[in-house]
């Protein structure tokens, strides 16, 4: 479907958005190894998690649904049983990675598979740790999916230095740590998101500047419930949105502000973006606030590199967005990793941009551009039909382009959203009533 937006409409009101995608995967995961009920508020019902849960229903994990909860009945750390055929990982990287670190535990053979995009990812990040741990898991010869997984004697502990910043990867060998001899040890210099560690509580200490996460094997895991706060990736359309179509003023309540992922919120209030984070709590080990966002005008003299690039990894296609709105530069650097997500979002944001008329620079591990806020100023006929690549965050992204520019614009195959968003349309519509 084409999804047709008529922009420039100032955005007003309150709003929640759907619970966090990354806590939502680790809360049916972690749930499903415990012994007893996992009743999980909040879950994001949205077709990546929902593929993790199927998946855990598939290796014999009993689940219910019902408004808003989910509730996992785990029959401890030896409680699956092997599934009946291939499980499949959707749409959804995290599935199949973490799962993974899970399945190389297992005494029974296991095959992971996904739809055609998750087969064109790399697995090689995973499979390198997981084979080390002693796990048994191979994919194609281009070490993609579908994967094998045989099982192996016993898994032992390691001390792994992550050679990219990656939570998937970081997760994926914790959790086969659950199941190895020994401690086992994740060395971070570049900080990614830390639910997993967090919702596990495993020590964390630093050294050298370096962060070592270490789990120990063999344990049983204790059921406990879990709260999912609103997903900062999702709230981060919108924040954007109403910074830069005029006259906007949004709140957004009850979202996740944990520090590895709100790297955005600070980047767009050193561009002059009117945000302040209201109501700061803590639930279930995790912070949260409600977001308050009125349009600003925003100056962009950005290099975004180095650690920054893993806490705003999923937000940088609508940062790129809001820095065309804003006055100034922007690049990235060192983002290569980009590349490997649900499309190549370097290609994907420059596409775009090109085609709403901004002169892009694409590098191998970035892009650059020069925008002079004229997005705003001038509406565009023909209108721009952006592209999705299938890419949720892509889609809606430059769904929040549409929504600040004057005249229509269309996104094309739309209803990708779904992946992490369902209901994301229907929200962005709802703030111009
Ligand atoms: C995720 C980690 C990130 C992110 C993805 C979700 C997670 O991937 O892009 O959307 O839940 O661990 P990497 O850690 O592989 O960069």
């Amino acid at each position: 479907m084409d999804k047709i937006i008529t922009g420039n409409k100032p955005l007003r009101g309150e709003i929640t958005v759907p619970g966090d995608k990354s806590i939502s995967h680790r809360a049916v995961m972690i749930g499903s190894l415990a012994r007893g009920e996992t009743a999980i508020e909040g879950f994001l019902e949205a077709a990546d998690p929902l593929s993790t849960l199927h998946c855990i229903e598939a290796l014999g994990v009993e689940t219910r649904r019902s408004e808003n909860v989910c509730t996992i009945f785990g029959k401890g750390i030896r409680g699956y049983r092997a599934p009946s055929r291939a499980l499949d990982a959707g749409n959804s990287g995290t599935t199949m990675r973490l799962l993974s670190g899970i399945l190389v535990g297992q005494s029974f053979e296991s095959e992971i598979t996904g739809d055609a995009y998750l087969r064109r990812r790399p697995m090689k990040r995973i499979i390198e740790p997981l084979k080390l741990m002693g796990g048994n898991i191979s994919g194609t010869k281009e070490f993609t999916a579908p994967l094998k997984v045989l099982p192996s004697k016993q898994l032992r502990g390691i001390e792994y230095e992550m050679p990219v910043p990656s939570a998937q990867v970081k997760s994926a060998v914790l959790l086969a740590g659950l199941f190895a001899e020994g401690e086992t040890h994740v060395v971070e210099s570049h900080q990614s998101r830390d639910h997993t560690e967090r919702m596990l509580g495993l020590p964390v200490s630093k050294k050298n500047g370096k962060k070592n996460i270490s789990v120990s094997g063999g344990k049983e895991l204790q059921a406990r419930n879990f709260y999912i706060p609103g997903d900062p990736s999702s709230a981060a359309f919108f924040v954007v949105a109403a910074l830069i179509t005029p006259h906007s003023d949004v709140v957004i309540k009850n979202i996740g502000v944990n520090p590895t992922r709100v790297g955005f919120l600070h980047l767009l209030q050193e561009m002059g973006g009117r945000i302040s984070i209201e109501n700061q709590r803590e639930v279930g080990g995790e912070p949260i606030g409600d977001i308050h966002v009125r349009n600003s005008s925003l100056i962009s003299n950005c290099i975004l590199a180095g650690e920054i690039i893993p806490t705003i990894i999923d937000e940088i296609p609508v940062l790129s967005v809001a820095a065309a709105f804003a006055n100034g530069s922007f690049e990235v650097k060192g983002a290569r990793e980009l590349r490997y997500k649900e499309c190549d979002r370097i290609s994907a944001v420059c596409r775009n941009l090109s085609l709403a008329g901004i002169d892009v620079e694409e590098h191998d591990d970035g892009f650059a551009f020069e925008a002079k806020n004229f997005l705003l100023s001038s509406s565009r006929k023909p209108s721009i039909r952006f592209q999705s690549f299938n890419d949720h965050r892509i889609a809606m992204a430059f769904g929040v382009a549409g929504a600040a520019m004057k005249g229509t614009s269309m996104v094309e195959n739309a209803e990708c959203v779904d992946i992490s968003y369902p209901s994301f349309w229907t929200t962005l519509q709802s703030l111009t009533n």
